[in-house]
């Protein structure tokens, strides 16, 4: 995605934002047009907001979820992308657990192929959503920095945000135990602390990550209690940001481990913002793929 493409994006979203994240919208771009949402991970923010996204548009909407698909019957993930695109859908949200598989199924496909996810490789909507959060919050993502802490090695979440807020101007820290930090980051010209209190000092804003449980190989800490007292973001450390600085967190939250709860329900906690510019985010790329705009 290039800086234009993002920013357009974003200001699209904006829109919808102010039209409460469509609800107050009369306009259905979509109308006529078939999204399928197709999750092979579980999901309640992205799956849900997806559809509510087609929704609001005026897209007729239909879920399929992995684990009650014929994959299970041992059907190749070609063989089920062959028969939904038989079916003329306009628009596929895809998320897989395994890394690339939407690129590997878009060449082959009639219908855009939406990114929701996949693997630990990129989350491209949720990065967009956290832009927008962000720009809210701070007017503008231009000379920022922004805190990213956790298990950054596995986080899809991570990676996308590390490649597109630069893009839009900020500075990103990556901050995590060595054991979750990927060797490439120091190469893509990133920060990397394997301390949280120095990566926190003077941000403008933090995001918290969880222990991606489900994609590690094996230990790569000692307990959740010792995560949490090392990595956990409380009040204490909060305070090492800027005054004000605003908390973001992409779900689902591990209260007690990567964040507290003081944290999590606090006045910089700008987490439920996060999934209102969600839809909005997701209203813009559907409206986008589809329309071609
Ligand atoms: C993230 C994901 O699925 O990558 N969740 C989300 O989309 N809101 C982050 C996570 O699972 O930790």
């Amino acid at each position: 995605m290039t800086r234009e493409e993002a920013l357009s994006l974003l200001a699209r979203a904006q829109t919808f934002l102010d039209e409460r994240a469509g609800l107050d919208s009369k306009d259905r771009p979509l109308k006529g047009k078939t999204v399928l949402n197709v999750f092979f991970e579980n999901s309640t923010r992205t799956r849900t907001s997806f559809e509510l996204a087609g929704k609001r548009l005026g897209a007729d909407v239909v879920n399929l979820a992995g684990s009650s698909s014929s994959t299970k019957k041992g059907e190749t993930l070609f063989d089920t992308f062959a028969t939904l695109n038989a079916m003329h859908a306009h628009a596929i949200v895809l998320r897989h657990s395994a890394s690339g598989a939407p690129h590997v199924v878009a060449p082959r496909s009639r219908a855009a192929i939406v990114n929701a996810g996949d693997g630990m490789h990129e989350h491209p909507t949720q990065a967009l959503l956290d832009a927008l959060t962000l720009t809210r919050a701070l007017g503008t993502l231009e000379g920022k920095t922004i805190a990213i802490c956790g298990d950054i090695l596995h986080s899809r979440v991570a990676r996308s945000n590390a490649l597109l807020l630069p893009l839009l101007g900020a500075k990103v820290r990556l901050s995590g135990p060595r054991t979750m930090l990927p060797r490439s980051a120091e190469a893509l010209g990133l920060e990397v602390y394997d301390r949280i209190e120095p990566a926190l000092e003077d941000v403008d804003a933090i995001m918290m990550l969880r222990i991606q449980m489900e994609r590690l190989g094996g230990a790569l800490f000692p307990s959740t209690r010792e995560y949490s007292r090392i990595w956990g973001l409380n009040e204490r450390r909060l305070r090492l940001a800027r005054p004000g600085a605003p908390v973001l967190h992409p779900g689902p939250l591990n209260r007690g481990v990567e964040i507290h709860e003081d944290v999590a329900d606090g006045t910089q906690s700008v987490i439920l913002n996060q999934v209102e510019a969600g839809v909005a985010v997701r209203m813009a790329v559907l409206e986008s793929c589809v329309l071609g705009s």
